[in-house]
């Protein structure tokens, strides 16, 4: 197993997912979405799949000591359309099989990243980010584009719209569990989407958005 990444104090490191792993990574997946709709999560049998479709955009981070799997991302190329970028979740990746990558594709899609809740706050996602912007960097990608889940919007729904509510994330002025992780790994919002999936938390709505590989022009 080749280590990719490994976290400063030595303790983690991330490695491309393996098939031994898919059980694991189910168990992280149902730990980090806990209201997403079960035809929704990713199991067993999808993460086989995402490893014969694309390996190199499955990461998955360990701990050393204790050779857990805590950890994971799910990834796949595409093409994007700017000024179409409405979709559903489940229906760009393949009902969660990732059989719509594109091995010609020239930006990475995130489906998903995960950390197991006793394991937040640990920079693993950062660790996870790197890793994935390196994927990019080596592939000549222009960049990297998913639909952020906005977790804190399902508790505050009555009071403003969506709009309001991602603007005011944007502007540092609210802070969201998953919306304001990705600002800081530089990420810029490009839109908003309705009916992106089916989770309470944050109200069935994704939030589309962009990083740019800076060493190559994406437009
Ligand atoms: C979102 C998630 C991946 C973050 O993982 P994590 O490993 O705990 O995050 P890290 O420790 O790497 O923190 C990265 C940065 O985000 C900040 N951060 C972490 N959790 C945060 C939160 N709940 N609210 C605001 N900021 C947060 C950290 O302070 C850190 O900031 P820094 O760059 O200034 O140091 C994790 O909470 C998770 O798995 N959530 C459930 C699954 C999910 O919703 N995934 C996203 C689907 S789009």
């Amino acid at each position: 197993m080749r280590k990719l990444l490994t976290s400063q104090d030595g303790r983690f490191v991330v490695v491309n997912s393996e098939p031994e792993m898919a059980s694991d990574l189910e168990a992280i997946q149902s730990a980090a979405f806990p209201t997403l709709a079960a035809d929704e999560l990713m199991r067993r049998e999808h993460y086989l799949s995402h490893l014969r479709v694309f390996p190199q955009g499955q990461h998955a981070v360990m701990e050393r000591a204790s050779g857990k799997v805590v950890a994971c991302s799910t990834d796949m190329r595409t093409r994007v359309d700017f000024a179409h970028y409405q979709h559903r979740y489940i229906e760009v990746v393949a009902n969660n099989y990732l059989t719509n990558h594109d091995p010609a594709g020239d930006w990475l899609y995130g489906a998903d990243i995960g950390v197991h809740p006793d394991y937040r706050g640990f920079g693993l996602s950062k660790l996870l980010y790197q890793a994935r912007h390196n994927l990019i960097r080596q592939l000549g990608l222009k960049g990297h584009v998913a639909g952020a889940m906005p977790k804190g919007f399902g508790a505050v729904k009555d009071q403003m719209p969506i709009e309001q509510y991602v603007q005011k994330v944007v502007r540092g002025e609210l802070s969201d569990p998953v919306l304001s992780v990705q600002l800081k790994r530089g990420y810029a919002v490009w839109g908003i989407m309705t009916d992106y999936l089916d989770d309470p938390s944050c109200g069935n709505y994704g939030v589309f958005i962009v990083w740019r590989n800076p060493g190559v022009r994406s437009w």
